[in-house]
């Protein structure tokens, strides 16, 4: 984390590192990633019921990953499509998981987003985990992102702001059930990513400890 890493409040239980990570350890985390995802590549995943593709391609690290198909959404321990346990979360996410929230555990899922020209998200709810005193992190690589958050209720107003590479949010306590989502990635904001795009990584504590 770079000495100057600042943190933020950008409204009861959202927190925000922007540039915890440098250009350097954005590199490196790049690259731990990468590799992991040869062996456990993004696929695409589909909404429950309609079989929509979803606008983003998807892996997860750890030993839970969330999941959405026709089966529904549901955490599970196998890559969809090889059948092979996740990979392990990369070390430097955990020391930040550790770091940042204080959870007295590590987290069990950390889903991996990527964002090519085009894919958004909308706004939703990470509800698929029993347990919910621990925050989300979310850590984001590569292009800007619109992101926003609002309250526990869809209708509720968000904020709006850019995630940039390298910056960190959490979100927990009375933001823990927080609808969110990504109205736009800003193509060309950053050269991390060979082939352009934003990278998503959310941590998170899935069963009680
Ligand atoms: C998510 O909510 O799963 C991803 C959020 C983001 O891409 O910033
Ligand atoms: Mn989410």
């Amino acid at each position: 984390m770079p000495e100057k890493a600042q943190h933020l409040s950008v409204g009861p239980g959202i927190d925000f590192w922007p540039g915890y990570f440098s250009s350097a350890e954005q590199r490196t985390l790049l690259d731990e990633i990468m590799s992991r995802v040869a062996h456990a590549p993004f696929y695409t995943p589909t909404m429950p019921k309609s079989g929509t593709p979803f606008s983003v391609a998807m892996t997860n690290f750890g030993t839970l990953g969330w999941m959405s198909d026709k089966g529904g959404y549901r955490y599970q321990a196998q890559h969809p499509v090889t059948g092979e346990p996740w990979p392990d979360i990369p070390p430097v996410l955990l020391d930040a998981w550790n770091i940042l929230t204080g959870y007295g555990a590590p987290p069990e899922a950390c889903l991996v987003n990527l964002y090519a020209a085009g894919a958004k998200m909308g706004l939703h709810r990470d509800a698929d985990e029993p347990v919910r005193d621990a925050p989300v992190l979310s850590v984001s690589l590569g292009d800007t992102a619109q992101f926003r958050i609002g309250g526990p209720a869809r209708k509720d107003p968000t904020k709006n702001f850019p995630l940039a590479s390298g910056d960190v949010l959490s979100f927990g306590g009375p933001a823990r059930m927080a609808y969110h989502g990504v109205t736009r990635v800003l193509s060309g904001t950053s050269q991390l990513i060979e082939d352009g795009g934003r990278i998503n990584l959310t941590l998170r504590r899935v069963t009680r400890p």
